[in-house]
């Protein structure tokens, strides 16, 4: 990190209850007052009102969001929605989403449009997967898909939210790229929006997420172009998240 102030968001995934989640924020809140960090919290959307209310030191972040406006859309959920209840970001991209739900590179930087429009900040999700590395793909495969983001919401929008590297092959695995291979692809994305803005992208925040833990979460974060993370599985333990927001903050 380099003059750019830390961000590590929480990606619950479909994990939570009522009562889990009072536990986990009651622990979270005894240390977040010394964080400093940006936190985020994202959650299945049907706690983000219960995060928004019990939250201390981190704000509510959704892990999805429709691409289109209030209308005839079942099941879908609009950008005015989560800022209607106090959501403050939003995950877009996720592999999850790309993989499970077909989300297309058009498609995720249409909702990355969607919630600047709405005043949210977009955690947008570029990376490969462990094939296209292997076949030698892993830069053209990031650069097309950042391109089509920068393509759409230029790089002054990407710098209202935070890009996210997680490469697919580390996500859930215990498989986390080294704080080496991380930091050369984070400058190499870096270097892309530079290309057409280079203030921006000076100021531009890119976190790494794919099995990041306490125990790995400093090293990374020492990285030049790595400020901060994306937190999967360790974020759905309180103490866990607690001691990576920590080695963020310091
Ligand atoms: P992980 O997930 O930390 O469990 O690897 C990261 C993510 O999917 O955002």
């Amino acid at each position: 990190m380099t003059g750019r102030r830390a961000m590590v968001a929480a990606n619950w995934k479909m994990n939570g209850s009522r009562q889990a989640n009072l536990a986990w924020l009651h622990e979270f809140s005894r240390h977040s007052d010394r964080f400093n960090c940006d936190v985020a919290v994202c959650a299945p959307y049907v706690y983000l009102d219960q995060l928004h209310s019990e939250l201390r030191g981190a704000e509510a972040g959704a892990q999805d969001v429709s691409v289109h406006p209030a209308g005839m859309f079942t099941g879908d959920v609009a950008a005015e929605m989560l800022r209607d209840i106090g959501c403050e970001w939003v995950i877009v991209g996720h592999s999850e989403r790309r993989q499970g739900h077909g989300e297309s590179d058009g498609e995720v930087s249409a909702k990355a449009k969607r919630a600047l429009e709405a005043g949210l900040r977009p955690i947008v999700c570029v990376g490969e997967t462990l094939q296209q590395r292997e076949a030698g793909q892993t830069q053209a495969v990031l650069s097309l898909q950042l391109a089509e983001i920068l393509d759409c919401i230029g790089a002054e929008g990407l710098v209202r939210g935070v890009l996210a590297y997680e490469p697919v092959w580390a996500i859930g695995t215990g498989r986390t790229a080294t704080p080496q291979q991380a930091q050369d692809i984070h400058a190499a994305l870096r270097a892309q929006v530079g290309r057409c803005d280079a203030a921006t992208a000076q100021a531009l925040r890119v976190i790494y997420g794919g099995s990041v833990k306490p125990g790995n979460a400093r090293e990374l974060f020492l990285q030049s172009d790595i400020d901060g993370g994306l937190i999967g599985g360790a974020s759905l333990v309180a103490s866990d998240f607690v001691a990576i927001c920590s080695a963020a903050s310091s």
